[in-house]
């Protein structure tokens, strides 16, 4: 595939934006989310966003004392409302497209290398996993960084479920695909659905996390409802939101982005400062909310917990 189209965030927000109508942007923001409250206050207006999630009852769950922030929470509604999501366009702006996206029922198939094949509906699946919250930090390749609390359940915890056969060597996963609801689907320049791809090693370490949850909610649909992945340790982009299906297998999945521009986002996409990307420095993020600058970090921070799955993996570009 010959794409030549850069994603929004191939670009450094400094220079995707001029400075004053980022600014002027987010105080707009701000203001609507203000008015969002107002709208759901009792005049009778119900804004598309609080449609009701039947897993609500299940949140807030019991937080891992495991792990730990060196940072403030970010603010929710500056998380909420600086998301990507190409499926619904190529800024930022997506939450109030993404309440267009239906997520009951939803079905995650499991198939592959694995010893029975299953369709599970997400709400058997809640109820089937241990559900914990943590607290994460998150960093997104543009050089932007959150830290949020996702609840779900432990990555491990569902390759147990699923039954992998010693033939699997990555598991592949895949977002929905319906142009009729995510308008980003109908340019097809993008090699839609959305896909990403972590070695058995990655899936199974302590800190791959499924997450159906996020401040103590159900996941808003702009973080990826009803379900999606989280890999503290890599650039935001592994981190694939609303999946459908997982498939364990003997051949590296090519990931979305990597497909794209394969001479800058690769398989890897480990966090590491000193490693910049093709057109910008890593070397510090932005964090959402307080516009604070803090020195990026090597596997953002999780060194200690992942920094021996690449001991021997050799020949390979581990951090773009
Ligand atoms: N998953 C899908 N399906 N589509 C996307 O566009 N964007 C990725 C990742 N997962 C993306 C996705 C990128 S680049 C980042 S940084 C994170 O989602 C952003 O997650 P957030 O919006 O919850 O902060």
């Amino acid at each position: 595939m010959n794409i030549r189209r850069k994603p929004s965030w191939a670009i450094p927000e400094r220079e995707a934006t001029p400075e004053h109508v980022f600014l002027n942007r987010r105080r707009f923001l701000t203001g609507m989310a203000g008015a969002g409250a107002l709208l759901g206050s009792g005049l009778g207006i119900r804004p598309a966003f609080a449609e009701a999630d039947p897993s609500a009852g299940l949140y807030p769950v019991k937080r891992n004392p495991a792990f730990t922030l060196d940072r403030d929470i970010t603010d929710e509604t500056a998380a909420s409302t600086y998301n990507n999501f190409y499926e619904f366009g190529s800024h930022k702006q997506i939450a109030s497209l993404a309440q267009r996206l239906d997520i009951r029922p939803w079905t995650v198939t499991i198939d592959g290398m694995v010893d029975t094949p299953q369709q599970l509906d997400i709400d058997d699946l809640l109820s089937k996993m241990p559900l914990e919250e943590r607290l994460y930090r998150h960093r997104c390749v543009e050089a932007w960084a959150m830290a949020v609390p996702w609840s779900g359940f432990a990555m491990p915890e569902l390759v147990k479920l699923a039954g992998p056969t010693a033939d699997a060597k990555y598991v592949r996963f895949e977002t929905f695909h319906d142009p009729s609801v995510a308008s980003g689907q109908k340019q097809s320049w993008y090699p839609w659905p959305y896909v990403e791809g972590m070695t058995m090693d990655e899936a199974t370490n302590e800190l791959a996390f499924v997450a159906t949850g996020i401040y103590g909610k159900p996941l808003a649909k702009q973080f990826g409802a009803p379900i999606r992945m989280v890999m503290p340790w890599k650039y935001g982009f592994k981190s694939i939101k609303s999946i459908v299906r997982i498939t364990f297998t003997d051949k590296r999945p090519v990931s979305f982005w990597e497909e794209i521009q394969p001479k800058e986002y690769g398989f890897w996409a480990n966090v590491n400062p000193s490693v910049p990307h093709a057109r910008w420095s890593q070397a510090s993020e932005r964090l959402l909310g307080t516009d604070e600058r803090r020195n990026t970090m090597l596997y953002n921070g999780y060194e200690e917990q992942v920094a021996h799955l690449y001991q021997n993996v050799t020949g390979e570009l581990l951090f773009m």
